[in-house]
């Protein structure tokens, strides 16, 4: 199948864009669109034959569920319920956070198939606020199923080139929307009820920081997922985002010895001498994730682009810096760890 990719910079090419999108959307088909956290691989959430085309074009496992993206609020009647219970929590939630990288799992309504939940009672619910992927949705009218834009287990595409380079020749379109703007995929949120604050269960650390959902109800930790358990529990695949070269997560400079005769890239965070992790090695490839700075926003925008170019540097190991444990650090730091699993 040839891939073609759409532009959006000028306000005909939009258009006609989103027309080819929505039409191939309309038939059935898969097209890959810009969301404001990584690529997305969209389909009607509500089409069978739809969804099958994105686990195949993916090569995911049918026991891993997929995000159903919606236009508003008001879109989620056609494919959640709300309980009454956490009502007014979701609509806290969704007025401060949506449109944008924040997912909601509620329970699921019947027209959603089976193969959108893996199977399960609940389905993820999430609002995108790129205005290309605005666009689709509101000429279409449909929900759509939207699991990032690469094949399963590799690194999300935060750029039409990576969306080629994952799944050129699989899909029949890819809309290119420009460089993905928060670029880490959106924190996955599971509410139960609570006085005077709801519990929110974080599934997945992602560009809405725990900081920011603090306000909003009792992150609860005690029963988060623990890292790297069973394959099957949605998310929490062990060796989700890895490259395809080995990496490694430093606790500390310290902890690195190099191997003789092997070859290393780096992954720094600030790309400071006096952090200690530049001079360790005579590393091939130095990638410096927020340059001079150290802003976690920065960092979270270049992440997933720099460990893609990283991969493909062909050294023997990719090292990492660990990187803060607050706000998007914390995101990011999952990731790695995973990478590194
Ligand atoms: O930012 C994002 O969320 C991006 C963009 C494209 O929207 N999408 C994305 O989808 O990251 P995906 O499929 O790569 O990751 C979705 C995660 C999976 O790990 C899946 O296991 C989990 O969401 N998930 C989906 N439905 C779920 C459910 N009902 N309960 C718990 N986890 C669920
Ligand atoms: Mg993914």
């Amino acid at each position: 199948m040839d891939t073609v990719v759409a532009y959006t910079d000028t306000s005909e090419s939009l258009k006609e864009s989103v027309r080819r999108a929505v039409d191939l959307l309309e038939a059935g088909q898969v097209v890959a669109l810009p969301t404001e956290t990584v690529y997305g691989l969209a389909g009607d959430a509500l089409n069978q034959d739809a969804v099958a085309r994105i686990f195949e074009a993916k090569e995911r496992p049918h026991f891993d569920p997929l995000i159903v993206h919606v236009e508003g609020k008001r879109e989620i009647a056609g494919v959640a319920d709300i309980p009454d219970a956490i009502a007014k929590d979701v609509s806290r939630l969704t007025e401060e956070f949506w449109p944008g990288p924040l997912t909601l799992i509620l329970p699921k309504k019947k027209v959603v198939p089976d193969l959108v939940t893996s199977g399960g009672d609940t389905v993820a619910v999430r609002c995108s606020s790129h205005p290309v992927f605005r666009k689709v949705m509101r000429s279409l009218q449909k929900p759509l199923a939207a699991p990032s834009a690469n094949r399963f287990g590799s690194i999300s595409p935060t750029s039409a080139a990576a969306v080629l380079k994952e799944l050129g020749g699989r899909i029949p379109l890819i809309v290119d929307g420009g460089a993905c703007a928060c670029g880490l995929e959106s924190t996955i949120v599971e509410i139960t009820p609570g006085d005077p604050k709801p519990h929110l269960r974080i599934l997945r650390s992602g560009a809405i920081t725990v900081e920011e959902l603090k306000l909003y109800g009792k992150i609860d930790k005690s029963t988060a997922v623990p890292e790297g358990s069973s394959p099957g529990a949605p998310g929490q695949l062990e060796s989700h985002y890895a490259p395809r070269t080995p990496l490694r997560l430093l606790q500390s400079a310290e902890s690195f010895v190099p191997e003789p005769g092997k070859t290393y890239a780096l992954l720094s965070y600030r790309g400071r001498e006096e952090d200690g992790y530049l001079a360790l090695t005579d590393f091939v490839r130095v990638a410096v994730l927020s340059p001079g700075s150290g802003k976690l926003p920065e960092a979270a925008v270049r992440f997933f682009f720099l460990l893609r170019e990283l991969d493909e540097a062909g050294v023997d190991e990719i090292i990492a810096e660990p990187l803060p444990s607050h706000g998007l650090g914390v995101a990011m730091m999952e990731r790695l760890r995973r990478a590194s699993a």
